[in-house]
């Protein structure tokens, strides 16, 4: 146990918020405020943006402009563009709009597969296998987002046996150069968390991994900081905590990227990222979505974003002096 202390070692955000937050979205953000919010993410230091997701627009309604989203962006250098891609043909509209790397999608629990993306797993897996041939012939780089690897919402808990068995299967024998570690409705816990990045770790020590987290039951930050004590230095995160799956009953947020950085650079830890320009962004996402937003440092500020006493404070301080 190393009491979390930073001590300058790196770690990766990864931004979700145009994706994981703005499909669970009623409300269709425009495509050029769409833009303008991935410009001012890619400005403020986060190592990766999820920017949209290729899927079926009859699915994910909020994300139908994946394509003038991923067209119309700034490129900055040293940023990963990702895209999520749940089949072939999201494959081949992500890599012709010019995504820097494959986001594949599929869920540790059956029973949420066959509702997120009607298919079986092995169904999934043969479609991604498909996907992940045409990355390669492409050049570009795949990662496997794991839904529901800490429990799913329907079925309970998933055995680790068999996440570490999907593990392999895409780190292993299909290539992927990441796997994230989804918690997609907030039912993992810090032992629970630690005991899966150090069984990853230990087996896969070349492949990227991601953690990705919920805040629905509030142990967001402490699932992270059990992480990082277990190995892990990447973690995708969503601006005002926005975000969950829409065929996962119960989803709410992803831990909230401001929130996340604030509390590591306070810890000593080296995010990269500058806390100002994420906050401004996030205070643009109320009048974006048409509803008030989770994040904590939007609503309190920093930590030394101090306040001025009440406007009688004199008056106070002398009555107590006088006693
Ligand atoms: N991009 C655009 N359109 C797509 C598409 C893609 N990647 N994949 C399928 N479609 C279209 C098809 O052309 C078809 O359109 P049509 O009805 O006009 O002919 C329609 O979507 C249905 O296609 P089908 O192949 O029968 O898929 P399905 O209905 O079995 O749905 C998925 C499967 C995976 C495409 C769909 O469930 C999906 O996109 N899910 C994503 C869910 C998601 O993003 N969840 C949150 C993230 S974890
Ligand atoms: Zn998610």
């Amino acid at each position: 146990m190393t009491l979390w202390n930073g001590a300058g070692r790196r770690i990766y955000m990864q931004e979700v918020g145009t994706r994981d937050g703005l499909q669970a979205e009623t409300a269709f953000v425009p495509t050029e405020d769409k833009i303008a919010l991935v410009d001012a993410l890619s400005r403020s230091g986060l190592a990766k943006i999820e920017v949209t997701a290729f899927v079926s627009p009859k699915a994910i309604p909020a994300l139908s402009d994946a394509d003038a989203v991923l067209r119309g962006i700034e490129r900055r250098p040293g940023v990963v563009y990702s895209a999520l891609v749940p089949n072939v043909r999201g494959a081949e509209r992500a890599i012709e709009a010019g995504a820097d790397e494959l986001n594949l999608v599929m869920s540790a629990s059956e029973t949420h597969n066959l509702a997120n993306l009607r298919m079986t797993r092995s169904q999934s897996f043969d479609a991604l296998s498909d996907v992940a041939a045409i990355a390669r012939r492409a050049g570009v780089p795949v990662n496997i987002s794991l839904s529901c690897t800490f429990g799913c919402p329907m079925e309970g808990d998933v055995a680790a046996d068999t996440v570490m068995d999907w593990c392999s299967a895409f780190a292993g024998d299909l290539g992927a150069g990441g796997v994230t570690l989804c918690d997609t409705t907030g039912m993992a816990y810090p032992t629970k968390v630690a005991a899966l990045t150090k069984a990853f770790r230990e087996r896969w020590p070349g492949t990227e991994l991601t953690l990705h987290f919920h805040n629905t039951r509030g142990l967001g930050m402490a699932n992270m900081l059990a992480a990082i004590d277990a190995g892990a230095d990447r973690f995708d995160a969503s601006l005002g905590g926005i975000g969950g799956c829409p065929y996962a009953p119960g989803a709410s947020g992803n831990v909230c990227t401001e929130e996340i950085v604030h509390g590591l650079e306070l810890m000593g830890y080296d995010t990269g990222v500058d806390l100002g320009g994420l906050i401004d962004a996030s205070r643009s996402l109320p009048a974006l979505i048409g509803h008030d937003i989770p994040s904590q440092i939007v609503k309190a500020g920093r930590r030394l974003d101090l306040h001025r006493p009440p406007a009688d404070f004199e008056a106070i301080r002398e009555r107590a002096h006088s006693r």
